[in-house]
Formats: C-alpha cells, structure tokens, sequence
C-alpha cells in the first residue's frame, strides 16, 4: 500500500528512484511522483503508472543525487496530479512522501488553518508536511526536532521519507506501522518499503521498528526514537537474489509465480520434511511446540487469500491432530471484542507480513495473553518481529497482486504443522503420518505434471472469457479452493464470481444457474465425490455450464461435463495444493483474453498496510 523509495549518495537519484518504485508499484499504482534535491528542490509527480511518470520526468532535468520517490494507492482524495506525492509544506521548507493513514488529520488540519495554512490537496499527508514547517518555524528548531515533534502528535500509521530545504544533505526516514527499510551502501544510502529495490546496490539492510526516527546523510546515519533516545543500528545481511524479482522470460509475473510452484513448495518444506528420517521438524516452532500439541483452541487468522489458506488449515488441523480451530478475517476479530485466552494459540497467516489488520490482531492476541505463531513469507517484515514464533514459507518474493506460490506455501505450511500435532498428538499412526510425508514429498512433482496441461487450459478459458459471472464448487478441503478461485477470477479478470460449498447451492446460487453459466466443480474422487457428482447433475438440469476439475482417469464425470481439468491423485488432506493450481491458470488466462493488467489489477494492492 504506496511504496516509498529514497536515495542519498554520490550517484544520480532519479534512475535509482524509478527502478525502485518500479520494484514496488505491486505497492501501488494510481500516481507517482519523484522529488530530487540539486541546489533546489524539483518535483515531479503524475497520475497513472510508475512509466507514465518516467515519460515526463525523464525530460526535465532531474540531476540530482539525494531524491525520494512515491507509487501511491490513495487513501485520501482520488487518485491525481495534485493528490500525488511528494507534498510540499506550505512555504516549502519541506517535501515528504507517506505511507499510511494520518488519523487525526482533520483535526491538526483545522488548527494548522487556524495558524493561517492553506491547503492544495485532500491528502493527509499535506497535513503533517506543513506540520512540520509550523513547527520547525515557529520553534526555530532543526529538521529532525521539527520532524519528531510533529510526530509525537500524529496518531496513525506512517512511513516517511522527508526532504528538508534548508538541509539539503539530508533525508530524513521515519516509521510507526508502515514498513521502512534502510539500505546501508558504501557513501550511500536507500530507504525502501521492502528490500527489493535495494537488493541490487547493496545487501546490507536495517529495518527500522515503529516510532524510529533514521537521519541519513553521505557520512553516516543516526537512528534514535521519536522520543529522542539513541539507538543502534542492527545491520542485517539479506538473502534475496536479484533474478527472483525479475519475470524470467514470463509475460507476468503471476504466470511466473504459478509456474515456480513445484520449486516454492519444494522450497518450503526444504530442510524441514525428511524421507530419510521420516519426519518433519519445524525449526521455528521448537519451542512452542509442548504447548502447541497441549492447545485447547486455535485460532487462525489473515486477510484475503491468507484466510483461504487459513480455512484449509482449520479442516487440515481439525482432521489430523483433532484440535478445535477457528479462523477469522483478522479485520473482523480485531474489532469484535472476540473471546482470547492465555491458553489459546493465534496463528497469523501473512504473505507480505506487513496487512494492518493481520498485525493489529496479533497485538490484540498478545494483550490477551495468546501463543501467537506467525506464517509469513517476507522475511524480516513487522508480523513475524511480533509474533512469538513462527514459520517462514520461503516461496521467494511474489509480486503479482493476486497470490499463487504463497497460498501454495501457506498451506504446505499448515499441513506440516498439522501432520506433526497429528503424530505428537497420537490421532495419527506412524503409518499413517510417514503416507502424509511421502505425498508431501510428491506434491511438487505432481504440480509440475498439472502445468503441462496450460494449453488446455487457455483452450477452456477462450470459451468463457466474456462469461459475466462464475461460480465455484467445492466441498471439504476442496471448499477453501473454491473461494480461491473464485477469488482469482473476479481480482484479475473483473468477473463476478462466488466460491460455495457444493451443497450449499441449492441454498441460493442455484437460482443464477442459466446455460450462460459457467460452473467449476472441483471434483475429485475424495469420500464426497458421489456427493459432488450428484451437485454437477444438479448444474446440468439447469443448463448450467460444467467445467470439473477431476481425478486423472475419471470416466464418470467426463461423461457429464463440458470440460474437464485433470490432476493427479492424492491424499484428501493435500489436495487443496494441486486442485487449486488449475483455477490460478484459468483466471490468468481469462484476464489476459480480456486484457486486464494481470499484475496490477485495478483498485488492488499486494500489501495493504492501511485498515
Ligand atoms: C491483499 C493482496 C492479497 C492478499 C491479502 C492479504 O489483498 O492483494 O493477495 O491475500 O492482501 O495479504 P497478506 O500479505 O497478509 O497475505
């Protein structure tokens, strides 16, 4: 949600920016804007996509080697030139760009025209710029005072990069909620959002934590609290590779990421199944672990395909270790005054570790007195710095918007954490739980065979790609997949589409079944396949469309559906991770017929660090 980048340092600001913002416009992607600092202070800013600002920029003169740079997802005021970052103070005296929600904004904005402050925007970030200049002029103080003054009154969500006029050898970076990170170079230095626009200049990185305050300058950098106290900074070394936040010959980068499955999965369970010893030890969970096989209750929690993956946890630990679960939109739990005991565990399901509802659930779990266990995939990002312990999946950055490879990798994760409650639990017999870790171990292999079939697949998906609703079946662990899908389609494509459980169909949906509507049953032979076969005849004596997702060598459905989508056989517990590979190339190819930005869907952001 918005990215930021900034740059000090002896070399050229602007190309560093703008490939940096291009790394990040996943963030964001409704207007962007550079400023750069060369004896004076220009700025450049634009509607529309990172290269809509490069086509104007890149004509002007933006020599210059200290610049910071913004792709926005607006929150206040719609999404144009003048909304754009960076802001302006009043005078001038300051330039920022911002990421999150300054709450109180009204408020401050009403005393600053008080003090005779005039506004051009509607953005809440013009707000706290020329709060900083009313501070910094009236008390005569520095840049970095003014800026942690101004701070210690906002109440919000902020990551700040700030120029200051007057002190031009300066950037100045700031945090409480939004995710900052501080590149450290050689003379130079980098803020980001997240690492991957730094990853090609250096490796060596230092996350700031809510309320730092990081004063940047060519000869060094001070890190202290708003507040005031000093800080050291904890310089990490990152182990992310340039080549896996490229496209790799792909189109997109959600094709690119659906592809990677076998390997992600396999990366995610790398180190942590073994067929030799046959078993699975979860390094990040060892100590937690007593009280995790002791657990009454567990309750998981996430936002949008997290929680999908989140719900294929609940019937995966419920069937296999026979604990009871809950899973909750993290939005929803953390204003419901939900019941959290000391004795409960939470775990909080997060690609990109940074979802503000996801993190403000955790501490409200915390406060409760919760075991709270994270599953994220970005590593060093603010959900698994809060959470007590926790498994990465290590599925590698995904950048597209819609989420393949970290559903994938979420649930490969669940499951691990399942199969051995399982075992420890004695719900599951050593024969039992070494079958669960070989078809673990085959996943991979099976996906890669599943991947092959992608013609077929754009085969389907010409036939219905004007198609103006879809719904998606499923039943058991094959429900969650249904709500993927459906969840694929309609982000990418801009279909409307409802996942369902099968049976509930007749509940509602069935009433919109016509023959102009295409229906995905997912329908393999697991112990409800003569169920879901009865729900496809259902379909079909409506007219509707069929297009199964079945079990290699069906004969029966065939004879029923339009269209079938095979994949290959495997245990009931691990088929969510091979039935939902065809619905993630389905929506892609559809989206792609329609042309639709597969990558950057409208209205979208892969990281939403605003509530
Ligand atoms: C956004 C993304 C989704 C993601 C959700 C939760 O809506 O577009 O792809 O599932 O946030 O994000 P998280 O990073 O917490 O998994």
């Amino acid at each position: 949600m918005c990215g930021i980048v900034g740059y000090i340092g002896e070399k050229q600001a602007y190309p560093i920016l703008i490939s940096g913002l291009k790394r990040l416009e996943y963030r964001g992607y409704d207007s962007a804007g550079v400023s750069i600092f060369n004896k004076k202070v220009k700025v450049f800013k634009k509607k529309g996509k990172v290269s809509d600002l490069d086509d104007f920029a890149s004509k002007q003169d933006t020599a210059g080697t200290v610049g910071i740079g913004h792709t926005r997802w607006a929150t206040h005021g719609e999404p144009n030139d003048l909304n754009a970052h960076p802001h302006e103070s009043m005078n001038g005296h300051f330039i920022l760009i911002h990421n999150g929600i300054i709450e109180n904004y009204s408020k401050l904005k009403e005393k600053l025209i008080d003090r005779g402050y005039n506004f051009i925007s509607e953005t809440d970030t013009e707000v706290l710029a020329n709060l900083i200049e009313y501070i910094y002029l009236k008390g005569k103080v520095s840049a970095e005072i003014a800026v942690r003054l101004a701070l210690s009154k906002v109440i919000g969500a902020f990551g700040l990069a700030i120029i200051c006029r007057e002190e031009p050898d300066k950037l100045i970076a700031a945090r409480r909620g939004s995710p900052l990170v501080i590149g450290v170079g050689d003379g130079e230095y980098f803020i980001a959002s997240d690492a991957t626009p730094i990853v090609e200049h250096t490796k060596s990185v230092i996350y700031l934590n809510d309320d730092d305050v990081a004063i940047l300058s060519r000869d060094g950098l001070s890190l202290k609290t708003i507040k005031n106290d000093s800080l050291t900074p904890k310089v990490q070394i990152i182990d992310l590779d340039i080549g896996e936040i490229e496209k790799n010959g792909f189109d997109h980068f959600m094709m690119k990421e659906i592809f990677e499955q076998p390997k992600s999965i396999l990366d995610t369970f790398r180190g942590r199944v073994s067929l030799d010893k046959m078993e699975i030890f979860l390094g990040g969970l060892y100590n937690v672990m007593p009280k995790l096989i002791e657990a009454k209750r567990i309750i998981i929690i996430g936002c949008g395909t997290s929680w999908h993956a989140g719900l294929v946890g609940e019937y995966l630990i419920e069937d296999l270790a026979r604990i009871p679960v809950e899973v909750e939109y993290a939005s929803e739990f953390r204003y419901r005054n939900p019941i959290i005991t000391p004795d409960d565990i939470v775990i909080a399901i997060s690609q990109s570790g940074e979802t503000a509802d996801t993190l403000a659930a955790i501490k409200l779990a915390k406060q409760a007195g919760a075991t709270v266990l994270g599953i994220c995939n970005v590593v060093g990002s603010s959900i698994p710095r809060e959470t007590h312990a926790g498994v990465y999946t290590h599925a590698g950055p995904e950048i597209g918007v819609a989420s393949t490879k970290a559903f994938t990798a979420q649930v490969t994760v669940l499951a691990m954490i399942a199969i051995v409650l399982g075992y420890e639990r004695k719900v599951l017999s050593k024969k039992n739980y070494d079958e669960l870790i070989k078809e673990l171990h085959a996943i991979p292999t099976k996906i890669e065979k599943i991947l092959k079939s992608n013609n077929n697949y754009l085969k389907v998906s010409k036939l219905y790609k004007d198609a103006t609703n879809f719904l998606y079946l499923g039943r058991g662990y094959l429900f969650p997949v249904a709500l993927e899908g459906a969840l694929k389609l309609k982000e990418i494509s801009y279909i409307h589409a409802e996942g369902y459980p099968a049976a509930e169909m007749k509940h509602g949906p069935i009433a919109l079944i016509d023959e102009k509507m295409p229906v995905v049953v997912l329908a393999i032979k697991d112990k409800t396949y003569e169920k879901i076969v009865s729900n496809i005849q259902e379909v079909k004596a409506r007219k509707g469309i069929v297009i199964a997702v079945v079990s290699e060598g069906d004969t029966i459905i065939k004879k029923l559906a339009d269209h079938v989508l095979e994949i290959p056989e495997t245990k009931d517990e691990l088929c969510a991770l091979l039935a939902v590979i065809p619905l993630q190339i389905l929506s892609y190819h559809i989206a792609v017929l329609r042309n639709c930005n597969v990558d950057q869907p409208r209205n979208l952001a892969k990281s939403v660090t605003v509530e």
